[in-house]
């Protein structure tokens, strides 16, 4: 199995969560990581690169901190550019069909703020629902979200147990 992680932080030196997980990632044999932000400072996405370097791997994870519920702009942009008409979907598309599609991210705050009664009113799961629907159409197998809460409290302990956690799910 081949896994190519696609690391989307604007600010990868200064992360915490986010750097400690590629650093855990760099150690594993058979897992190429990309980082767009690093990859390309002008935001100017070589898509045959891109669409090249997803077709050569099996397994495909997503990478990002939460920005609004969301995921940060570039990686926005980059699913914009890359999951095109007759590549990823349409007649003549499906080039990531079947392939394991993971969701990683890490959110400044809690789990209980992400319930309906909660400070975001949403649950994750909700909030995510553009990429579920996403791999829905270019025929992605969505793994179960790896997701970091509380970004702020965490302890050094728990970020290495996540780092831990997260290097499981990304290669099993
Ligand atoms: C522009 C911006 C928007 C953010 N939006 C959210 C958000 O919607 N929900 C949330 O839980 N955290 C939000 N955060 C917090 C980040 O998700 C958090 O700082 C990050 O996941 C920490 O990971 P890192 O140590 O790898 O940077 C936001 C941060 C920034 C800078």
């Amino acid at each position: 199995m081949s896994t190519l992680v696609i690391i989307a932080h604007p600010n990868l030196a200064e992360s915490r969560i986010s750097k400690r997980w590629v650093q855990e990632l760099q150690k594993q044999s058979g897992v190429t990581v990309h980082s767009l932000y690093e990859a390309y400072p002008d935001e100017q996405i070589n898509v045959a690169h891109e669409q090249k370097l997803l077709e050569q791997h099996d397994r495909i994870v997503l990478q990002f901190p939460f920005y609004w519920y969301s995921t940060p702009s570039l990686l926005k942009k980059w699913l914009d550019k890359i999951l095109t008409y007759g590549w990823a979907y349409g007649s003549e598309g499906g080039k990531l069909q079947g392939k394991e599609l993971l969701i990683a991210l890490s959110a400044a705050s809690v789990e209980e703020n992400y319930q309906h009664d909660g400070r975001n009113r949403y649950t994750i799961e909700e909030l995510l629902r553009p990429l579920e629907a996403t791999s829905h159409m270019i025929g992605t197998k969505l793994l179960p979200y790896f997701v970091q809460y509380g970004a702020g409290v965490l302890t050094d302990e728990q970020l290495e147990q996540s780092a831990q956690k997260y290097v499981q799910a990304v290669i099993s």
